[in-house]
Parts: structure tokens; C-alpha cells; sequence
């Protein structure tokens, strides 16, 4: 069966409740009923009781941006897994660039999170991605892989098939600069061939690509093979932009 593809808005740190609901009605109406692809939009916390209304009973689905690992306790500030069900979420992005740079983030902790959220039944978006001085030192595929290897490594098939992978190299992410779809599909096929190796059920893993993604850029992205779908952050902002990323033509 052909993966399903995946077109996912990462809201990041932007809307109050009012803009959410603005952003996610207007998106309701323009895209609410594609079919043959999901839609994703990933809010922030604060805003996922409004979207949850604004999509009810279209095929939108909600995410959270991020999740604690553990179920309860002397965590301050953080969600669990628990939480988000109850508020609604289907799906969590986990190990974000910006989680991993700017939160110290690390891959122990990530795969903590995708066990927990995959327990309660939230669909982990897991992203990866090297640095530019990593790539111009010629170890994108070490870094890629190496937290793959560490997000996926032992899952059982039924497990790595409810997980997204989001490939976003960060020298790519806000900056305008997307990697070229050839650079895009040859990491992702990196992807799934190391998925392949670790006895994984590749063919059935959707693998998204994220960074500067734009309604100028999507359909290229969206041609090669292993490009599964897109993790979308600045672009997911606004209802025409995103909407027309939701109905690329590839
Ligand atoms: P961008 O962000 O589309 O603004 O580059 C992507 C992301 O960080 O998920």
C-alpha cells in the first residue's frame, strides 16, 4: 500500500487563541475534506482546546508540539501524554531542532517521550536533522542516522508503523534556505534504507521533509520518491499559503 502523505503545520511559539481559531476555521473550509492525504496542525498548547473545536467533524487531525515523558508529577511546565489525549491531540512532534538546540534536548530523552507517547496512543512525529557545519563536514548521514538508530531501534513493527519521521536539516529551518529535492530525497532514502537495516518495516514509514517548505517549493519536494510529506513552520501560518501546500501537485 502507498504511504499515505502527510502535510503537518508546526505553529511553533505563534496565535493566541484568537488567531488559532481564525487560522484553523479559515483551514477547515479550505481543506477540511481533502481526501487521500492528512492534514496535521500542531498548535500551541495553549491554543489546543480552540483548534480542537474549529476541526471538529472534518478530517483534520491536532498535534502537540511537544510532551514529557513521564505521566505525572513534580514536572513544572510540563504536559504529559495523558494531558494531550485529553485535550485532544492524536499525534506529538518530538526532538525538534529547536527542542534539541535550545532545550538540550537529547536522544535518550526523545525516545523516552516516543515510548510514552506511543503507549497512550499519540502518533510520534519524531524530526531529525544535521547542522550546516555537520553537513560541510560530511557527516550528515552519521548524524541523521545515528538519531534515527536511537528513535527506532527495537520498536516493534506495529510501533515503528504508527511513527512519522520529519527530515529537517536546521541549516534549512526558518532561513528561507530549502534543501534542494535531490538533497532532500537522498538523505530520506538514507532514512529508509537504515530502517530497512534495523529490521523495520521502511516501506510503511512516512518520511516528511521540513524546512522553508512554501507553496513554490512543495511540489517539486513532493515528486521524489521517498519524500512522504512535509513538516511545514512559517508556511503553516497563514490559510492560502498552507492551504495550497496541502494541495501540492506532485
Ligand atoms: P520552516 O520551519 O518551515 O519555518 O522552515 C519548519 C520546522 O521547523 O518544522
Amino acid at each position: 500500500m502507498p504511504r499515505t502523505p502527510v502535510l503537518a503545520g508546526n505553529w511553533k511559539m505563534h496565535c493566541t487563541i484568537a488567531e488559532a481559531t481564525a487560522l484553523a476555521d479559515g483551514l477547515a473550509s479550505k481543506v477540511g475534506r481533502v481526501e487521500g492525504r492528512r492534514v496535521i496542525l500542531a498548535p500551541p498548547f495553549t491554543a489546543l482546546g480552540a483548534v480542537r473545536k474549529a476541526i471538529e467533524g472534518t478530517r483534520i487531525e491536532l498535534a502537540a508540539q511537544n510532551v514529557h515523558d513521564q505521566a505525572k508529577g513534580a514536572f513544572t511546565g510540563e504536559i504529559s501524554p495523558a494531558m494531550l489525549v485529553d485535550a485532544g491531540a492524536t499525534s506529538v512532534i518530538l526532538g525538534h531542532s529547536e527542542r534539541r538546540a535550545l532545550f538540550d534536548e537529547g536522544d535518550d530523552f526523545i525516545r523516552r517521550k516516543l515510548e510514552s507517547a506511543l503507549a497512550i496512543g499519540l502518533g510520534p512525529i519524531v524530526c531529525v536533522g544535521e547542522t550546516l557545519a555537520q553537513r560541510d563536514d560530511g557527516r550528515t548521514l552519521a548524524v541523521v542516522s545515528s538519531q534515527v538508530d536511537a528513535a527506532m531501534r527495537g520498536l516493534d513493527a506495529t510501533a515503528a508503523r504508527r511513527v512519522i519521521i520529519a527530515y529537517e536539516p536546521v541549516w534549512a529551518i526558518g532561513t528561507g534556505r530549502v534543501a534542494t529535492r535531490e538533497q532532500a530525497q537522498e538523505v530520506h532514502g538514507q532514512i529508509r534504507a537504515l530502517l530497512q537495516e534495523i529490521g523495520l518495516p521502511a516501506a510503511d514509514v512516512p518520511i516528511l521533509y521540513g524546512g522553508s517548505v512554501k507553496p513554490d517549493n512543495v511540489d517539486g519536494l513532493m515528486a521524489e520518491p521517498d519524500i512522504d510529506g512535509a513538516l511545514v513552520g512559517g508556511a503553516s501560518l497563514e490559510v492560502e499559503g498552507f492551504a495550497r501546500i496541502v494541495e501540492y501537485r506532485a
